[in-house]
């Protein structure tokens, strides 16, 4: 872990975060989206996890008033299980908090998603509400989950 740095997103990162996509998603985002949120969104912020120049995960944000909702998660197959995903959520967490002090975030997650729910749960996330049929390409419903206190997971 001590080699893979945590940075914010460039344009050229576009690429191989749709690569990454296309391996964790069954309606992945293309480079194009990621483009966009960089030049076009205002509260848009994502974070790549590189190692050297190769981009092995990246996670990103919508900031509003007082609340982030987390637009994507992502961490290569052969790199999880490692703490990167954390690391990546923790940095997200930190910037919004630095940038317009942001205590809580949210996020959707599949029901089928065991791992990612339990990440979410060990990073003080909790399931308020169930969208039913939330995902059109299958019919699964989302969990939306919270975390209130983000300030006291970020370190
Ligand atoms: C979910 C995902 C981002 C986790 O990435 P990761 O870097 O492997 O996660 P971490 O190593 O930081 O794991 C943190 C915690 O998540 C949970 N977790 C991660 N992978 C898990 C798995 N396969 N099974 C069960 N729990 C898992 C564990 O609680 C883990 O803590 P532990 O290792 O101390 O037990 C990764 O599996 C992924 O990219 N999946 C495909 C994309 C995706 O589903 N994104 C989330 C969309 S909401």
């Amino acid at each position: 872990m001590a080699d893979i740095i945590i940075r914010p997103m460039r344009i050229s990162d576009a690429r191989p975060m749709a690569a990454i996509e296309r391996q964790c998603f069954s309606t992945p985002w293309p480079a194009q989206f990621f483009r966009e949120e960089l030049e076009s969104n205002v509260c848009a912020r994502y974070l790549i996890a590189a190692r050297g120049r190769e981009v092995i995960g990246y996670g990103g944000i919508w900031m509003m008033v007082g609340h982030c909702h987390l637009t994507n998660l992502a961490v290569a197959p052969a790199e999880r299980r490692r703490g990167l995903a954390r690391r990546i959520l923790r940095a997200l967490m930190a910037l919004a908090f630095d940038e317009l002090e942001i205590r809580s975030m949210s996020l959707e997650v599949r029901r089928s998603n065991a791992a990612a729910q339990n990440l979410y749960l060990s990073m003080g996330f909790t399931v308020n509400h169930v969208m039913v049929r939330y995902y059109e390409d299958n019919g699964e419903d989302a969990l939306l989950m919270t975390c209130d206190d983000t300030a006291r997971w970020m370190k």
